[in-house]
């Protein structure tokens, strides 16, 4: 079967077996192309909330697909690749943060969603990148932990300046990669185009950006701008998709570091698999995991209205 035969059976699959597919914009273009919703994590674990479909299938990561089984306990949740984790979520575990909660009882343990259900379970409230700040501001207590990234957890202090934030040693290991001198380097080969960062980059590299955002943020701005050219600072799928959709405008990447190999590990043929019962992965968490988790969950969706 050739790309195009393949995309037709998944459709015909997705129906018959009544699956909603979603998948990350960082998935291959071909993938978004069968998705029933695409969009950033936050957008994506609300979508799945809403939907009627009796399954979902994650193109995404394990962590998405956790939250989407989070969300929708009664569905059935698929992960399409079950290799795909994510390197920022398994950093971080459950006894450790025990552990750093013990030495600050007084603050509020905020959690990027790119950490493990069992790691949320003992936090207070999830945060994605496009809604950690107005969720950090609408917290009451000044005192936050913010774990695991260190580099959204410094964006979000500086955009924050009232609350008092701690931050851990972690971070994605595919952002927190560029450098500032990356950054100059695709400026002063790019010197008409605007520099758009993820702000998983170190803060050098986001200080010398005009825009910093989320995926779905970075897509939006570059769509509505004015502005004919851009470099793109996440994985390089997102310039992609946006030069299909705005082809009178021009995208750069930022650095060939910026490739995510879990969220390149999902393919086509991974998700036909997945639909016809033979590849994939059911997300399984035992109910004190789906209880305490959702608590969490469920703030970031109350904080973040
Ligand atoms: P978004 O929250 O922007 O979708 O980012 C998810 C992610 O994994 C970024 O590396
Ligand atoms: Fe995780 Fe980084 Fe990949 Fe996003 S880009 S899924 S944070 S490893």
């Amino acid at each position: 079967m050739n790309i195009a035969q393949l995309q037709q059976e998944i459709i015909k699959l997705k129906k018959e077996k009544d699956v909603c597919i979603l998948a990350h914009s960082y998935q291959a273009r071909e993938i978004c192309e069968i998705a029933d919703f695409t969009g950033d994590s936050y957008k994506l674990s609300v979508d799945a909330s809403k939907v009627s479909n009796r399954n979902i299938l994650m193109c995404g990561v394990r962590f998405m697909a956790e939250t989407c089984k989070i969300l929708s306990p009664e569905k059935t949740v698929l992960l399409a690749q079950p290799f795909a984790g994510c390197a920022m979520a398994d950093q971080m575990d459950k006894p450790l943060i025990a552990q750093v909660k013990e030495r600050c009882p007084d603050h509020t343990v905020v959690a990027y969603i790119n950490t493990t259900a069992a790691l949320k379970t003992i936090c207070d409230v999830c945060v994605t990148s496009s809604s950690a700040v107005k969720i950090v501001n609408n917290i009451e207590n000044k005192n936050i932990l913010f774990i695991p990234d260190c580099n959204l957890g410094a964006y979000v202090a500086a955009q924050c300046p009232d609350k008092n934030i701690k931050l851990l040693n972690g971070g994605c290991p595919i952002h927190a990669c560029v450098t500032p001198e990356d950054a100059q380097k695709a400026k002063s080969l790019y010197p008409e185009a605007e520099l758009l960062v993820h702000p998983e980059c170190v803060p050098a590299v986001c200080e010398l950006a005009d825009y910093i955002g989320s995926t779905s943020g970075i897509m939006d701005y570059a769509v509505k701008s004015d502005k004919k050219e851009f470099i793109i600072g996440t994985e390089i799928s997102i310039a992609e998709h946006l030069q299909y959709m705005c082809p009178d405008k021009t995208f750069h990447i930022l650095s060939l570091k910026l490739i995510c190999p879990n969220m390149k590990a999902t393919t086509l043929v991974d998700v036909y698999n997945c639909l016809n019962g033979t590849g994939g992965e059911e997300i399984v968490l035992d109910d004190d995991t789906l209880r305490d988790a959702k608590r969490c969950i469920d703030e970031m969706i109350r904080l973040g209205e």
